[in-house]
C-alpha cells in the first residue's frame, strides 16, 4: 500500500512570533522572504497580520521584484499613490508599483516622495474612493535616529472612544482630502488636485474581522458631512487626540532590511522627525483597494 501525502493545511504552520504592542504589531521570525513562501506559511502570515494589523520582518535582503511578490500574498498589487512625474529620472530603475519614499537629492531634486521631516497620522489614500488596503515599506538607507513609523490600532482607539463622541458620529461620513507632499494638518503645500476627495464612514467595518475601527486622520480628514463645520472640527480633533495616545501606538525605529506591512483599513500611521542632512531610503509597494469602506 502506498503513502498518500495531503497538502499541507494552513494549521500545520506556526509561525515563531513576538508581539510589540498589545494592541498592534507583531514580529515574524525565521521567514526569508527572498524565497517564495509555501501556501500554508502564506495562509497563517495572512491571519497573523488580520489578527495583529501590523507585521514586521527583520533582516530582509530582497529585490523590487521580491517586494512585489510578498505584497501579491496580500492581495492585487496597487498601483502607487504619486504621479510618475514626481520621480526624476536620475532615480533609477524603479518598478512601477512600487514608490520610493527619500530625501536623497541627486542633481537638487528629491529622488523620491515625501522627503522630509515628520508626518501627521494618516490613512494611506483614505482621499481616493477605494482606499489600499495595505502598504509595505522596506528599509534601504536609514538616518542614525528618528524617521520611525508609528502605528496606531484603529481598534482599540474605537473600542475605548468616549460614548459621546462615538454616537455622534457613528454613523456619520467623513471628508478626506490630500495634497500630494503635504506633510501635517493645515500645511497648504504641496500639489492639490480636486479629485482627491472622499466621503467615507468616520467608524469602518473590517470586511474580513467584522470589527470596527476610527476611520479619520489628522492629516487628511477635513469635515463631517451634515455637521456644523466647528463642531465637526471639534469632534474629529477629540478623536485624533485619543486614537494617537501611546497606549494604542507601536512605533517601529527603522534598521537597514526591515520590512514593515501594515492594514491599511483598521490602522494609521505616522512618521517621527529626523535629521534632514542624512539619507533615508524607503521602498513602498500596497495592495489595491476591493471595497468602499462601509
Ligand atoms: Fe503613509
Amino acid at each position: 500500500m502506498s503513502a498518500v501525502s495531503s497538502p499541507k493545511s494552513p494549521e500545520a504552520v506556526t509561525l515563531e512570533s513576538v508581539d510589540l504592542n498589545p494592541y498592534i504589531g507583531t514580529e515574524v521570525l525565521g521567514l526569508d522572504l527572498s524565497q517564495p513562501l509555501d501556501p500554508a506559511t502564506i495562509a497563517a502570515m495572512r491571519k497573523l497580520w488580520l489578527d495583529r494589523t501590523v507585521l514586521v520582518f527583520r533582516d530582509q535582503d530582497i529585490t523590487q521584484e521580491e517586494l512585489l511578490r510578498f505584497t501579491g500574498y496580500f492581495g492585487e498589487v496597487g498601483e502607487r499613490g504619486l504621479s510618475a512625474t514626481v520621480y526624476p529620472s536620475t532615480a533609477g530603475r524603479v518598478l512601477p508599483n512600487i514608490m520610493l519614499i527619500s530625501n536623497i537629492r541627486e542633481n537638487g531634486k528629491t529622488i523620491g516622495a515625501l522627503p522630509d521631516g515628520e508626518m501627521n497620522f494618516h490613512h494611506d489614500m483614505i482621499q481616493t474612493e477605494k482606499p489600499h488596503i495595505a502598504s509595505v515599506l522596506y528599509a534601504r538607507e536609514v538616518p542614525s535616529h528618528g524617521g520611525d513609523t508609528c502605528f496606531a490600532s484603529g481598534h482599540a482607539a474605537y473600542d475605548t472612544l468616549d460614548p459621546e463622541v462615538r454616537s455622534k458620529l457613528e454613523g456619520k461620513r467623513v471628508f478626506h482630502t490630500y495634497q500630494y507632499g503635504r506633510t501635517k494638518r493645515g500645511d497648504d503645500s504641496g500639489t492639490y488636485d480636486l479629485s482627491d476627495q472622499s466621503a467615507h464612514p468616520a467608524f469602518r467595518t473590517h470586511e474580513e474581522n467584522g470589527r470596527k475601527a476610527i476611520y479619520v486622520n489628522r492629516l487628511m480628514s477635513v469635515g463631517v458631512e451634515g455637521m456644523d463645520a466647528k463642531e465637526g472640527e471639534a469632534l474629529l480633533n477629540a478623536v485624533f487626540d485619543h486614537a494617537e495616545k501611546p497606549e494604542f501606538v507601536y512605533c517601529h525605529k527603522w534598521k537597514v532590511g526591515d520590512l514593515v506591512i501594515w492594514d491599511n483599513r483598521n490602522s494609521m500611521h505616522a512618521r517621527t522627525d529626523f535629521p534632514s542632512d542624512q539619507r533615508r531610503l524607503m521602498w513602498r509597494s500596497q495592495v489595491r483597494g476591493t471595497h468602499k469602506p462601509f
